[in-house]
């Protein structure tokens, strides 16, 4: 992959699912589908970092769904394909998806976002405010993963 991308060039908006399979198929899953279970439900949303020519140099996706490690928590959204372009790694548009996402779940009502992080992955999602709540565990043909979370103050009443 190549890019024009400059550090904090790029702008994050929601996109269709379309719009983020190729990147997310290129970082996270080659040789798999790049569509996800639930990429067209209607509470789903996908982010896409853009650069100033509108190049797709990151996205991400976020889903209500139960947190498998607090199952008492009211109102969980996971965090799923990840991925930024190789090219701008390190200049923060990873973030930006993450700062981003969040806002936007709190404002949809949700208290928490977990995720399952790669173990290469996990200091990122440490560095946006995520704790590490599991031991290792694989997932076949990807390899190990820990289980991540953060608690968030919703913005809109339940
Ligand atoms: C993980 C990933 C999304 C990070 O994206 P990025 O665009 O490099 O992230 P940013 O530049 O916004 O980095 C934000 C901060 O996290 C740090 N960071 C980024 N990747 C890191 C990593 N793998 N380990 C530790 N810290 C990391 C950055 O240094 C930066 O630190 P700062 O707060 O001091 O500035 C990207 O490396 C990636 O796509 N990796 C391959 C796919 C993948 O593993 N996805 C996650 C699947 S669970």
């Amino acid at each position: 992959m190549t890019t024009d991308a400059t550090p904090a060039s790029v702008t994050v908006e929601e996109v269709p699912a379309a719009d983020t399979i190729p990147l997310r198929g290129a970082v996270l899953r080659p040789g798999r589908p790049a569509a996800i279970d639930g990429d067209d439900d209607p509470a789903t949303f996908h982010l896409a970092a853009r650069t100033a020519a509108g190049q797709v140099v990151g996205v991400v996706r976020f889903h209500p769904a139960p947190c498998p490690w607090r199952p008492e928590v009211q109102a969980p959204w996971q965090l799923r394909g990840m991925a930024t372009d190789p090219a701008v790694r390190g200049t923060g548009a990873g973030r930006a998806l993450v700062v981003e996402g969040l806002t936007r779940v709190a404002v949809r009502g949700g208290d928490l976002v977990w995720c399952d992080a790669r173990v290469a992955a996990a200091g990122f999602y440490e560095r946006m405010g995520f704790t590490v709540v599991t031991g290792e565990y694989d997932k076949p043909g990807i390899g190990p993963h820990l289980g991540m979370l953060k608690h968030l103050v919703p913005l809109t009443p339940r």
